[in-house]
């Protein structure tokens, strides 16, 4: 038996304080809101919503666009937690901050694990407001969540990575895509800590390495959720492309405008997938 660490313990307090603000809490989903993808909680319907920094152990967001709130929406007799805005690595925190919403989550007995973002297409037939739904990743952030002792006694030290984003609910996000007339691809994400954008060398080299779209975040969620045993997807907006691939500079700014352009369908996508999922 591993002793209780400070981690274990708040993870108690938070499900203790959520049942008891919410009541009977059972979801099989949870989805994390990347940039651009926040507004899609905001008109789900039969929804409890509390602000992280009331949440013990989660800590307010920092970058425009990320609101900080958690969301218990219902869909039919299903429940999916939604955290509306993510901690990233560069804002300084380390992973804790990162691996708590997943481990949360794994605690209330979540079973799929959605993950969105927003990211700079390097494929140059992706086009901007496009959908990639991640297959596979380049892990360049510098460093790894699993790093330190075991989340759990389940969790293997050295997790498979063969195959992090499950087969069956990347062909039901396509599927879903395709169903509200997406753009939607499927694509392999290459994340980095930023907060620097890339230069436009680097960009060349990563889609020599077989990158599709870049971007910031999912990828240490993915590796912690996969080595969780949850099964884990997700899905980027192409916002931008890559430095060097459009001749324009890239700012936070015309990310986020541009997701919201391309907002309606990927809200439509998204909660087509939540109701097609079987549990
Ligand atoms: N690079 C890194 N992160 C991003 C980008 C990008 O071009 N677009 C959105 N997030």
């Amino acid at each position: 038996m591993q002793a209780l660490t400070q981690t274990d313990q708040l993870l108690e307090e938070a499900s203790v304080f959520l049942c008891d603000s919410w009541g009977e809490i059972v979801p099989d989903t949870c989805m994390i809101c990347g940039s651009g993808w926040g507004p899609l909680a905001d008109d789900l319907p039969d929804t409890q919503s509390l602000p992280y920094d009331q949440i013990p152990g989660m800590s307010a967001t920092t970058i425009a666009g990320h609101s900080g709130q958690l969301h218990l929406c219902k869909t039919g007799d299903r429940q999916t937690l939604i955290f509306q805005g993510r901690r990233h690595f560069y804002e300084g925190d380390g992973w804790s901050p990162i691996r708590f919403p997943i481990l949360l989550a794994h605690k209330l007995g979540v079973r799929n694990l959605l993950l969105t973002n927003a990211a700079g297409g390097i494929r140059s037939s992706f086009e901007v407001g496009d959908m990639m739904v991640l297959s596979d990743h380049l892990n360049f952030m510098g460093g790894n969540p699993l790093i330190g002792p075991l989340a759990n006694e389940d969790m293997p030290r050295f997790p498979d990575q063969t195959e992090v984003y499950d087969p069956a609910l990347r062909s039901l996000l396509v599927q879903s895509g395709e169903a509200n007339d997406a753009r939607i691809h499927e694509g392999v994400y290459v994340a980095l800590s930023g907060p620097a954008f890339e230069t436009p060398a680097e960009i060349r080299a990563f889609g020599i390495l077989g990158a599709d779209a870049v971007g910031m975040s999912t990828v240490p969620e993915a590796t912690l959720g996969h080595a969780l045993g949850l099964r884990v997807c997700a899905l980027s907006c192409i916002s931008n492309k890559a430095a060097g691939i459009s001749p324009d500079k890239l700012s936070h700014h015309d990310v986020e405008q541009a997701a919201k352009i391309a907002l309606p369908k990927m809200k439509a996508s998204v909660l087509s997938f939540l109701n097609k999922l079987t549990g």
